[in-house]
């Protein structure tokens, strides 16, 4: 009897020697489960944790991550992300692009037109003259291919896009690879490649709200912005090609700013394109967000020229299936859409945006949470 008890220790101690504590482990695998379908494809959400306990999940539709749940100051966990329960959600009519990628071109194109080579393109417009986020049917409304990438920690997401999809020209196959780090880094690689020059500029839809909830708008979030130049917009918000001078204006988040200070001093709020002081291409730490009553702070390092700072402005609290039934409304989040400029294809002055045959398309951007 004594013997077996020994023997049970012996298995015991074995046991949990073989299960390491969670502070001990590099990674965990990524889980599957089924979000829903849309008529025969499967619907299917992607679970990455990282040893620290931060949770990211993406599905294959569009590319959606649905939550990513950091720490507080005080160790509590909380969904940063605006998002919807089920899928239904994410299908409705005015989803505001929550958590997508964005392409094949993100943001406007002035009356869904440009011309390349000669040759005039007419793009799917779907907002008012204009073409939005890639149209109609944009990569954020498509089922992507995911493989999951040895180690546990990324997912490489495939999108195939037909040479005249919305109205592009050229097959474009991009690929996007979503990881955790160790060090709760959210790192997005973009890549596209293409067979006949078309424009590409992909981005990342997600909204913020650090508060994870407790806050109802993101006034309270501290906004820094590496940019001491922007691009003003007209009414329909296409850039007047003008690059003005953020100093003295409510453009202005060169030095750590509240959202709310000069929200009411900016028709509409804000919605608009920085362009951000660089030193070169790489990845550089380029905006950070401080929301001080929860301590969590989030840093977004880019290789692109360019941030689209959107205010939640055209929340309403009219969407269903939200995340616990809450009300989203004006300002209940924000976005930080790493992109090139908007309208670039009709604006010669901005940085190039059309990828040719044989070129290979690749943006890299970082969203890193901590407390402070
Ligand atoms: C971008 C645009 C906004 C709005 C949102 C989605 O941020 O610049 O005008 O269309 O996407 O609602």
């Amino acid at each position: 009897m004594k013997k077996f008890s020994y023997l049970l220790l012996i298995a015991a101690v074995f046991a949990c020697k073989s299960k390491p504590a969670v502070s001990d482990r590099t990674n965990f695998p990524i889980t599957e489960t089924v979000f829903g379908k849309i008529d025969t494809a499967t619907v299917t959400e992607y679970t990455i944790i990282n040893k620290n306990g931060m949770l990211v999940s993406i599905l294959n539709y569009g590319g959606t991550v649905t939550k990513i749940i950091t720490k507080d100051k005080a160790g509590n966990d909380g969904d940063v992300i605006l998002g919807y329960d089920s899928l239904s959600g994410y299908l409705q009519k005015g989803n505001p692009y929550f958590g997508v990628l964005v392409g094949r071109y993100a943001n406007r194109i002035a009356k869904g037109k440009f011309t390349l080579d000669g040759k005039e393109y007419k793009l799917a417009t779907n907002n008012g003259a204009n073409a939005l986020h890639g149209g109609l049917k944009g990569f954020d409304k498509v089922i992507w291919t995911v493989e999951k990438l040895p180690g546990d920690s990324s997912i490489q997401l495939t999108y195939k896009s037909k040479d005249g999809e919305e109205g592009y020209p050229g097959n474009v196959t991009a690929t996007v690879v979503y990881s955790l780090s160790s060090n709760n880094e959210l790192k997005i690689v973009y890549k596209a490649t293409t067979d006949k020059p078309t424009p590409v500029n992909l981005t990342n839809h997600c909204y913020f709200n650090l508060s994870a909830g407790a806050d109802s708008t993101i006034t309270n979030h501290e906004l820094f912005i590496q940019a001491d130049k922007y691009t003003p917009v007209d009414t329909t918000l296409i850039p007047t090609g003008k690059i003005e001078l953020v100093k003295g204006t409510p453009f202005d988040f060169t030095v750590p700013k509240l959202i709310g200070k000069d929200l009411d001093k900016v028709q509409g709020g804000y919605d608009h394109n920085w362009v951000l002081n660089r030193t070169g291409t790489g990845l550089e730490r380029i905006a950070t967000v401080y929301h001080a009553a929860s301590g969590r702070f989030m840093e977004v390092f880019t290789t692109e020229p360019g941030i689209q700072f959107y205010s939640g402005n055209f929340l309403d609290g009219t969407l269903t299936n939200t995340k616990g039934g809450k009300k989203y409304v004006q300002h209940a989040a924000l976005c930080l859409e790493t992109q090139h400029f908007p309208d670039s294809p009709n604006e010669p002055s901005f940085p190039n945006t059309i990828l040719k045959p044989g070129e290979t398309y690749t943006h890299t951007t970082v969203y890193k949470f901590s407390v402070k």
